[in-house]
């Protein structure tokens, strides 16, 4: 099935944390179509050991940073540009929120936890791409995406915070879309992905329910983590050269459904 059409690509890919991970499929599909890349994660995530595996698999480097530290991402980038020179692609699929994690309430937050949380999902998308900018990493018509999801526009009550995580982190990839794509025509996206079970997934109030609610709504049933990375290789090919600063809805066409059949057979 794979057609090669990453051949002589480089880049980094963050956020494979175990098998279930968005961005483990990314890395597996990028593998299968041809590219290069170096895996990510923070040191905590690499101590479980699991991503050695796909780093095998898929004959890449593991490099430790923290998406909050500077000197982490500055050290992972000089490394990543001495293993390949400039970067075609960056995959940002990063999240975590304690509020979320403590099962706090959104009426009940944590300030101090908020700004981590946006910190860890949002301003990280900002600080990785002010990285690339400074030490001119990220060669011409390179492709950059972040994950998120549709709690940015609308509201779901128990994705809490993160629903303010994924609107701050949307709009940095439009701004950064603008920059870039001026500078150096490297196009910025968001993917919202639909309800995936992996950890961070998983982590949200209700999840097993609503994911059962998603499939019932979306008329093509909800997007997998599979085809959701099939769908990142086309982003990062040459065939997608002027999509940038979008918000991209991968989610079986659940953004623009009101009801279905299902729902209201089964009220
Ligand atoms: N699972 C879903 O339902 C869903 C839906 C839409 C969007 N997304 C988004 O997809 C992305 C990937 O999530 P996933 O569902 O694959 O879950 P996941 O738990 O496998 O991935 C989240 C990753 O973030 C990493 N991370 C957390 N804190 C970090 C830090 N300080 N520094 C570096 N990395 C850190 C984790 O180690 C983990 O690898 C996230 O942005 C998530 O919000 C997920």
């Amino acid at each position: 099935m794979s057609k090669g059409i990453l051949t002589g690509k480089k880049g980094i890919i963050f956020g494979a944390l175990d098998s279930n991970s968005i961005a483990w499929k990314v890395a597996e599909q990028c593998h299968a179509e041809g590219a290069s890349f170096v895996l990510t994660n923070a040191p905590v995530a690499l101590r479980m050991g699991v991503i050695d595996e796909l780093a095998k698999k898929t004959n890449s480097k593991v490099i430790g940073a923290d998406v909050t530290s500077q000197e982490d991402l500055d050290k992972l980038v000089d490394e990543a540009l001495k293993e390949f020179g400039k970067l075609d692609f960056i995959l940002h699929s990063v999240g975590m929120s304690l509020n979320v994690r403590k099962g706090k309430a959104y009426t009940d937050l944590k300030h101090d936890w908020m700004h981590k949380t946006f910190d860890i999902s949002a301003i990280s998308f900002h600080r990785l791409m002010q990285t690339c900018w400074k030490k001119d990493a990220l060669a011409v018509n390179a492709s950059v995406l972040a994950l998120t999801y549709i709690a940015a526009q609308r509201v779901f009550p128990d994705y809490n915070e993160m629903a303010e995580s994924k609107a701050l982190l949307e709009s940095f990839v439009r701004s950064f879309g603008y920059h870039y794509g001026k500078k150096s025509k490297v196009r910025i996206n968001s993917v919202s992905q639909s309800p995936t079970p992996t950890t961070a997934g998983s982590g949200v109030k209700g999840f097993d329910k609503f994911l059962n609610y998603a499939e019932k709504i979306s008329p093509l049933g909800n997007a997998d983590a599979e085809s959701c990375a099939k769908y990142c290789v086309s982003l990062f090919s040459d065939y997608t050269k002027m999509v940038t600063m979008q918000n991209l809805f991968h989610d079986g066409g659940f953004s623009f459904t009101g009801v279905s059949n299902e729902v209201i057979e089964n009220m």
